[in-house]
């Protein structure tokens, strides 16, 4: 997929003055400097299973994919809403341990311990989300995207689910934390 510099979908701000570093295929892929380190969390946290909220296109589900094959075990189950972009995504996670479920994240259930957590669907159902897997994800390290000022997330996080954190907030173009859960 092409990548763009990102001061095509973010501005400069006190929160990143130089967005130029980064890059993305559109503004709603995640940073691709920021899926490499998704990717990387995966490699270190050798997980069993990986959850992401927010398939869209699949281009984070991809590069999860290949880590957890690179790993030689774990899956990665992954909930988009939109038909169109979820058969997009099953052509581009061909052949990688992803499950990808044509429904919405707030549907499911786990019913096993998930060791990593991709919050990444709509801007207010990250939280919601967080509230309803929290008894699989004690312990866990998660990532919430889009947490830089310009989107409503850090508040809603910091609204309803920051005790139950120990948060890091990077000022990456749309912001990230990364936390474990408590
Ligand atoms: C920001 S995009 C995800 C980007 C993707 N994670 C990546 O990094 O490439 C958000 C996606 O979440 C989907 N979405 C919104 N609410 C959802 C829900 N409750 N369950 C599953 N998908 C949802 C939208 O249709 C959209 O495709």
């Amino acid at each position: 997929m092409r990548s763009k510099r990102e001061t095509k979908f973010t501005e400069p701000s006190e929160h990143c003055p130089n967005p130029q570093h980064w890059h993305s295929a559109d503004c709603e892929t995640t940073e691709l400097e920021v899926v490499e380190l998704v990717a990387a969390f995966v490699r270190a946290l050798q997980p069993e299973l990986v959850v992401e909220t927010g398939t869209y296109n699949g281009t984070m589900a991809r590069e999860i994919g290949k880590a957890l094959k690179k790993n030689g075990h774990g899956r990665l189950v992954t909930f988009e809403v939109d038909p169109v972009l979820h058969d997009a995504a099953k052509k581009r996670c061909k052949g990688l341990p992803v499950e990808l479920k044509l429904q919405s994240s707030l549907d499911w259930e786990p019913d096993q311990k998930i060791d990593f957590c991709w919050f990444d669907s709509g801007l207010e159902t990250r939280v919601q989300e967080f509230k309803q897997y929290y008894p699989h994800l004690k312990g866990s390290i998660i990532g919430i995207h889009d947490t830089a000022p310009q989107h409503q997330v850090r508040g809603y996080v910091e609204e309803a689910i920051l005790g139950q954190l120990s948060p890091m907030w990077l000022n990456t173009p749309r912001g990230v934390m990364f936390a474990q859960v408590l």
